[in-house]
């Protein structure tokens, strides 16, 4: 990060530290060792979300890429490691460009060089930004079709649906009149399963959590003490979303820069949003964004979703 990032971040994250009850936003766990706990996330047993949604790539990719149509300039926000888009592109029909998005700038660009190296036809432009700001996308150099946005991983799940909603209708926008959204929603279903899967036996969520402070102590100045600090993750059936913590173990100050903050013992700072939906709440959510869902693909369980959606007229 530059100064004047790490500025603009550090009084992000003090304003944040601040309410009651203490909150961080989701976005600073991605920084290169947040990205790469990700990914070892994603392996997890426990996990089920990626592979999932990968299965039901692989088994409706041509189907998805039929209906996203020719020449496509794909968007992708928070394109990560681009795990699931090479079954996108391999089944798009000539795809024009691929433009991904994503906080986390050096794995971004990394991630981008390998897509290049796989797809020389196609315009690989990457894009580092922050996408709950306005997004302005890099011109194309050649005359491309249809805009199409990727959304996957059920990130849309770290918005609170009035978030989502208003996210979604900037997407609208971004794809323009003929724009189509092809997005990864994770669905409802038994708590116990959601549980384990952001409480893996093997803690690595649990590091992907704490790595938040540590990227503090080392970015932002702060003195975080990481054994003071332990992870939680409940799910809320009330309010249908995976809530995730990092509580204090004990009264304690901790520094950022100049400012001190107060820890009593028990203390939670909340990290991260889940949202877990059902089809039809996602469908309104969608509708009051400017959508309309024209297909969904599910795995037999009902586990997760893909959902094609288009904007409406
Ligand atoms: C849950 S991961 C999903 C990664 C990948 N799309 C997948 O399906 O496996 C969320 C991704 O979004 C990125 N991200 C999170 N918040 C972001 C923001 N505000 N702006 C841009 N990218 C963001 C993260 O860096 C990360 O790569």
């Amino acid at each position: 990060m530059t100064t004047e990032d790490e500025d603009a971040a550090a009084t992000e994250v003090l304003a944040g530290l601040a309410r009651v009850p203490k909150q961080i936003h989701s976005k600073f766990f991605y920084d290169q060792r947040g990205s790469e706990l990700f990914d070892r996330i994603c392996e997890l047993e426990e996990y089920y979300l990626t592979r999932t949604e990968l299965a039901i790539m692989r088994a409706h990719a041509v189907e998805m890429a039929a209906l996203l149509g020719p020449r496509v300039t794909l968007v992708e926000f928070g394109s990560g490691s681009s795990i699931k888009t090479p079954l996108l592109l391999d089944a798009l029909e000539e795809p024009a460009a691929y433009v991904p998005i994503d906080i986390s700038g050096e794995h971004l660009e990394a991630t981008a060089k390998k897509l290049t190296a796989r797809y020389p036809e196609i315009e690989v432009l990457p894009l580092w930004a922050d996408y709950t700001d306005a997004v302005k996308l890099p011109a194309t150099s050649g005359d491309a079709g249809r805009r199409a946005v990727y959304f996957p991983g059920s990130t849309v799940g770290n918005f609170t649906p009035a978030e989502a909603k208003d996210f979604l209708r900037r997407v609208a926008t971004l794809a323009g009149l003929d724009g189509a959204l092809l997005i990864g929603v994770d669905l409802d279903k038994d708590p116990d399963v959601l549980h384990r899967a952001y409480n893996d036996a093997a803690g690595v969520t649990a590091e992907f959590n704490l790595n938040l402070l540590a990227r503090f102590n080392r970015e932002l100045g702060a003195d975080f003490d990481l054994r003071a600090f332990r992870h939680h993750a409940l799910y809320n059936q009330g309010d249908g979303r995976i809530e995730m913590y990092l509580i204090s173990e004990r009264p304690q100050t901790v520094r950022i820069g100049e400012t001190a903050i107060r820890f009593e013992a028990g203390e939670k700072i909340l990290t991260e949003y889940s949202y877990k939906y059902s089809l039809e709440r996602f469908r309104r959510i969608g509708a009051e964004a400017g959508f309309e869902v024209r297909r969904v693909w599910t795995d037999d369980d009902q586990l997760f979703s893909v959902q094609y959606l288009e904007v409406a007229r």
